[in-house]
């Protein structure tokens, strides 16, 4: 133990000038041949080694080659940097080692004041026990996609987990071609098949064609299929587009879908100023998929599942043998039962220190900013001859695309851009295909960049460019 204390205090040390130092250096750069060897080909040790020396080898092998979501221009994907009140406890979160299962301690009461709070700052109706953190937003939408599944067999009077999906009419679900691949993984997973996954036609703004889908469903029930699910997104990750989720919810009412919404991303957008139109009907969704470790910046991993109704996912999940029956776990039972997971890990406590350091207000601050950067980043790119925006900003992505040239290979140049940008060090941002176009995509997460940022990433596309 003296042992740890000190090799803890050491380790704290490195934390705080890990995430000092991280904006003076590169965003991110290759991890060099040597030390990938060493990271990835070393021998399990034959006898145990001191703590201290497994700090030396961390300090030395591993904070030195960061993915770069923790700098100021790291615009990638949907990856933010950590929040600081997150790392601080997540050492506290390993020392207790609860599983969150279930059981009457510390962990599973606080997840269900973290998952109410995700709930209120989204606007999403929370009955007791109406939600569970997950691995992600991937995880959360399996469980609600098999809610889903389970709630449609039942209704048509037969149960899905008793009897596989075999021999019935199949399981349509809907989404567009912005809709995020956990999607298709979940359906695919579910054993719902791949090609009962339709694809419903976006408009100019990358959004469902909800005309569209209603013809499709018609379509669908005529030929004998079963309608079961329509999933709308909150923020695409291309585009950050938000579905008329009002106008889906109407269709699903209209047929008895359940109404899923990919909130990964963007479910916190809602929080902007002026955009809470954009979410209307997010709170007549059954189920509702956001990941706090994304916009909040809790520590990965941790996502959430939010359901109008528990008791369909614990219809879909629950199954306790004689070993785990708890005779005082209440009406709600235990967590376990409302997902695939059995022994759950402690993200409630990274989640609510989180919340709690930024209390509601800082999370607006940081939603206002980032989507803020976004719109002014939309602003350069129309302003700047040699480039085009590509989408309207909704939420904290901006698209867009670099076009040096009127004519010529605008596709493979956006296309090659990403790594050569990447590989510089001095910002970081992907690319994506986007109405059949390649384009650039930067996405805004971290509460410190700044306009400069934004200046910085547009010169460094277009050095990169003049590179390639
Ligand atoms: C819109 C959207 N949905 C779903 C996901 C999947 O979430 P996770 O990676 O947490 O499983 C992501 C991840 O980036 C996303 O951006």
């Amino acid at each position: 133990m003296t042992d740890l204390r000190a090799a803890g205090e050491r380790a704290a040390a490195l934390v705080a000038a890990h995430l000092a130092g991280v904006p003076d250096g590169p965003v991110w750069q290759p991890v060099p041949d040597g030390e990938r060897a060493w990271l990835s080909g070393q021998e399990l040790p034959a006898d145990g080694r001191p703590l201290a020396d497994l700090l030396a080898d961390v300090r030395a092998h591993v904070l030195p080659h960061p993915m770069g979501n923790g700098h100021p221009r790291f615009f990638g994907w949907v990856n933010s940097p950590p929040n600081p009140a997150g790392v601080l406890v997540e050492p506290l979160a390993a020392a207790l080692n609860p599983s969150c299962a279930g059981g009457d301690h510390a962990g599973p009461h606080l997840e269900r004041a973290v998952v109410r709070w995700l709930a209120e700052l989204t606007g999403f109706p929370h009955p007791p026990g109406g939600g569970l953190l997950t691995s992600g937003a991937s995880m959360a939408t399996i469980v609600c996609l098999a809610a889903a599944r389970q709630r449609a067999a039942r209704a048509d009077g037969w149960d899905a987990r008793e009897e596989g999906l075999a021999g019935r009419p199949p399981f349509v679900l809907y989404v567009t071609e912005e809709g995020h691949s956990c999607l298709h993984k979940a359906a695919q997973l579910l054993g719902l098949g791949a090609r009962n996954v339709r694809t419903v036609p976006v408009d100019a703004a990358y959004r469902m064609d909800v005309a569209a889908l209603r013809a499709m469903v018609a379509e669908d029930l005529t030929a004998g299929r079963r309608p079961f699910c329509v999933a709308g997104s909150a923020g695409t990750v291309n585009s950050g587009a938000v579905d008329p989720l009002d106008a889906i919810a109407d269709v699903a009412a209209e047929h008895g879908l359940w109404f899923h919404v990919d909130g990964a991303y963007g479910a916190l957008g809602v929080l902007a100023e002026g955009a809470a139109p954009h979410y209307a009907g997010l709170d007549r969704a059954d189920s509702l998929a956001l990941d706090p470790h994304k916009w909040l910046g809790v520590p990965v991993g941790c996502g959430c599942a939010l359901l109008r109704d528990p008791g369909a996912a614990r219809a879909a999940f629950s199954l306790v043998p004689s070993y785990l029956v708890d005779e005082n776990a209440g009406d709600l039972g235990w967590l376990a039962e409302y997902g695939p997971e059995q022994t759950r890990p402690f993200r409630a406590l990274k989640t609510w220190a989180t919340l709690s350091s930024l209390g509601r207000s800082g999370v607006v601050r940081l939603v206002e900013r980032t989507t803020g950067l976004a719109r002014t980043l939309a602003e350069m790119v129309e302003r700047a001859p040699d480039f085009e925006l590509l989408a309207p900003v909704v939420t904290s992505i901006t698209a867009f695309r670099h076009t040096p040239a009127r004519s010529g290979d605008l596709d493979g140049l956006n296309r090659a851009i990403p790594f050569a940008v990447q590989a510089r060090g001095n910002a970081f941002l992907t690319g994506t295909r986007l109405g059949g176009r390649d384009a650039l995509r930067a996405c805004f997460l971290h509460p410190d960049t700044t306009q400069r940022d934004l200046e910085i990433l547009l010169d460094e596309i277009r050095v990169a460019a003049k590179g390639l």
